[in-house]
């Protein structure tokens, strides 16, 4: 392995936070992998990262001590967190709600939400597209999808962002961002527990409902249910805002890009656009993997247990894989690594695309004029493994429905 030298930066350092791409670079140009800050071997390049993705050899895996934390709450683990067979089964029973034609009765609804979202966030001169319409998007489509009643889903912010911060290795966040976490898996656990009971004795067209039938056949354990809802909610949310903000903020830097998105309306919602604004700006900077056996990547040696991380908005970066990879391009063929490859392939893919895409293309469509009103808009510092702004301040201009 190359070994990191004093001339090779730390791309998960404060400094290079607000821009990590000229640090990805020096790495992926100085060698296959690298020790990093985050405690693991980190692999940047686009070859490296798809095969490690691809290979059922790497899977899931976390230490003894964090296995006892779950256990110690009585908690289950979620699938993302798991391997083969156990994911199989458990991805399976949740994917009936991300079906091509479920995903597809979400349309009109979605661009209800977002109407609804733009009427107060354009209401004045300038606004925060983060707070007003990123955000609160994801959380009211995943809740519809879970269904989960609009009135209860207020403290779902706040408990889905501690998760999302939690992500981090413990050692690098602090205690109370360790405590927050645990209250929030606590009471996100409780609140669909309650919510579980409740369709049982009065079911309805949604995820939970479904997954109650499945647990009344003895297939599924009331943790995993849980586990299940509390998933959706975290690995949809954060993602997806951060697919919004990172896209519009992309957008608005590239005016000739984005005058073609304007001129190609919805129409092209599955279109090359967005799956460069994913590759571009990736939601989720990082995963790991762990070895499920003694294996060989790249000539170096791995023993089972031992884990590394796959620096996905590197590896969507790699001008072995994409011309000019620092500028936007709608045109170029898209082979980005934004939602993983394999087995832990995102689940919410679709979901993430359709939603992503009439957000965007609703927001230009309603606000013509949308200007930036800061230059550059501060991107969140923690968790490293995701990546999305605090806040986009825009200026509004005039506005059409
Ligand atoms: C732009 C938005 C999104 C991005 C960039 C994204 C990205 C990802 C990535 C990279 C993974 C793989 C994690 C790994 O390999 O360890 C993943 C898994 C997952 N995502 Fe997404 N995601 C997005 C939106 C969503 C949405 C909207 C949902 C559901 C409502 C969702 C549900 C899931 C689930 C359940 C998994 C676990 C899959 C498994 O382990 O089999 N995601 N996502």
């Amino acid at each position: 392995m190359s070994e990191r030298t004093g001339t090779l930066p730390d791309p998960f350092a404060a400094e290079v936070h607000q821009n990590p791409y000229p640090a990805y670079r020096q790495l992926r140009e100085s060698g296959a992998v690298h020790p990093s800050t985050i405690g693991v071997p980190a692999y940047y390049r686009h070859a490296d990262c798809s095969a490690i993705l691809r290979d059922r050899r790497w899977g899931c895996g976390f230490s003894e001590e964090r296995l006892q934390r779950v256990q110690r709450l009585g908690i289950a683990q979620v699938f993302m967190h798991q391997n083969p067979p156990e994911h199989t089964r458990l991805r399976r029973l949740a994917s009936d709600a991300f079906t091509p034609s479920s995903v597809a009765a979400m349309r009109t609804h979605i661009l209800e939400v977002c109407d609804r979202l733009l009427d107060s966030a354009l209401a004045g001169p300038e606004t925060d597209l983060v707070s007003a319409y990123a955000h609160p998007l994801p959380v009211m489509m995943i809740g519809d999808l879970l269904g989960v009643p609009e009135a209860d889903r207020e403290p779902f912010y706040a408990w889905s962002s501690a998760l999302a911060r939690g992500l981090d290795p413990d050692f690098a966040v602090t205690a109370e961002v360790i405590d927050e976490r645990r209250e929030a898996i606590l009471n996100f656990n409780s609140y669909f527990a309650s919510l579980a009971a409740k369709r049982r004795k009065c079911p309805a067209d949604d995820l939970v409902t479904h997954l109650t039938e499945v647990q009344d056949t003895g297939d599924l354990s009331e943790a995993d249910l849980l586990a299940i809802c509390v998933l959706i909610l975290v690995a949809g949310h954060e993602t997806t805002a951060g697919l919004i903000g990172n896209g519009t903020l992309a957008l608005l830097r590239n005016p000739e890009q984005l005058a073609m998105v304007r001129e190609e309306g919805p129409e092209i919602a599955d279109g090359a656009w967005l799956e460069e604004l994913l590759r571009y700006e990736a939601p989720v900077r990082l995963v790991k993997r762990t070895a499920l056996e003694d294996l060989d990547h790249g000539g170096r040696i791995y023993k089972r247990g031992e884990t590394v991380a796959v620096v996905i908005g590197s590896a969507n970066r790699d001008d072995a894989v994409f011309a000019d990879p620092d500028v936007l391009n709608f045109t170029r063929p898209n082979n980005h690594l934004s939602f993983s490859l394999g087995t832990h392939f995102c689940l919410g893919a679709s979901l993430a695309h359709l939603e992503g895409s009439l957000a965007i293309t609703t927001l230009l469509r309603r606000a013509p004029e949308l200007r930036l009103a800061e230059d550059d808009p501060p991107y969140v510092k923690a968790p490293v493994f995701l990546r999305g702004l605090e806040r986009l301040p825009v200026r509004v201009g005039k506005q059409s429905r």
